[in-house]
């Protein structure tokens, strides 16, 4: 791998095993050090314990991204540790939810503070020490594709991710005067391939019936189904979303050189899923040619 990122510190938020450690671990192939953050320690840790075991550094931290004094401290500890923070994935985020009839204030409240304060908190710290630095760095903000479109049960999800989808336009205005790019990245349910993932059975998010996504509804007799329940059609126009992997190519790609004038933007990895007309549904994906093999990072 082309070591674009050599001499680059990261700092990853929400470190779980699925797209965070797959950035994480993308980030370390490309040439980073790469710091791990988690509100669960276990998860940072089994993040660097990946990074490691491909023979990568990385340092865990322990800290919930809603408080600003423990973003400080994750921030300072990185800054002791390396000495200063080139790049910030802006990941961590609460997943799944619950519809407009159903969802709770206390629910919606803790996801929105989680992905929009975790988001701004850690943006402002990092920024702030790059800023003093003079470190002309790269901020990447994970999204969704459901802060672009909508699907039933997932309304404080679609809220907030939404709303990231404007923080990184905002934040970029706000940075660009320091070299400090900021732009978005928008997952659209990749199939995990962490190999701890893919050992527990981890089924793809898109394939066979109904989807994990958003909670159910009540059984009031006014009810109406909100999803489909036959077999899915073919969604996806190249037949797959990708991987962590997929994403982590392209998350590393936005933070080096060769993006440096790339600011205010979104991405996608998603085998056309977002550019596809609602009213078109691909053939399967057992008779396309499919998209080139990943590049592997482990
Ligand atoms: N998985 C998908 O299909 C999908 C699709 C679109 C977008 N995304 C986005 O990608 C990102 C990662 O998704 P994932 O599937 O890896 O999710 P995940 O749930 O596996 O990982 C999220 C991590 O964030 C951590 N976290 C939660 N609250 C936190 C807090 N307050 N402080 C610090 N860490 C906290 C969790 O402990 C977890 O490890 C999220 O922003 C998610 O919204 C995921």
């Amino acid at each position: 791998m082309e070591q674009f990122l050599e001499g680059r510190t990261a700092l990853v938020t929400g470190a779980g095993p699925n797209i965070g450690s797959g950035i994480a671990l993308a980030l370390a192939s490309y040439g980073a050090t790469v710091a791990c953050n988690d509100v669960d320690l276990d998860n940072a840790r089994a993040c660097v314990a990946r990074l490691e075991r491909n023979g990568y550094r990385g340092i865990a931290l322990q800290g919930d991204v809603t408080a600003e004094d423990e973003v400080a401290a994750n921030v300072q500890a990185v800054l002791d540790a390396f000495g200063k923070i080139d790049i910030l994935v802006n990941n961590a985020a609460l997943l799944g939810g619950k519809g407009v009839l159903d969802e709770t204030a206390e629910a919606f409240a803790r996801a929105v503070l989680v992905s929009g304060l975790g988001t701004f908190l850690f943006t402002k710290h990092v920024a702030r020490s790059m800023c003093e630095r003079q470190i002309r760095g790269s901020i990447v903000c994970i999204s969704s594709s459901h802060g672009w479109s909508a699907s039933p049960g997932v309304v404080a999800y679609a809220f907030h991710k939404g709303g990231i989808n404007n923080f990184v336009r905002a934040a970029a205005m706000d940075l660009a005067p320091y070299g400090i790019r900021v732009n978005g990245y928008s997952p659209t349910a990749p199939t995990p391939d962490n190999p701890d993932l893919v050992a527990k059975g981890t089924a793809p998010l898109l394939s066979g019936r109904g989807g994990r996504l958003g909670g159910g509804g009540g059984d009031e007799e006014w009810r109406r189904p909100t999803h489909y329940t036959g077999d899915r059609p073919p969604l996806v126009p190249m037949g797959t979303t990708g991987t962590p992997t997929d994403i982590g190519h392209c998350v590393a790609w936005m933070c080096s050189d060769y993006a440096r004038l790339i600011t205010g933007c979104d991405f996608v990895v998603d085998g056309g899923a977002r550019a596809k007309n609602f009213s078109y549904m691909p053939a399967p994906a057992s008779d396309l040619l499919g998209p080139l093999p990943v590049v592997p990072m482990e």
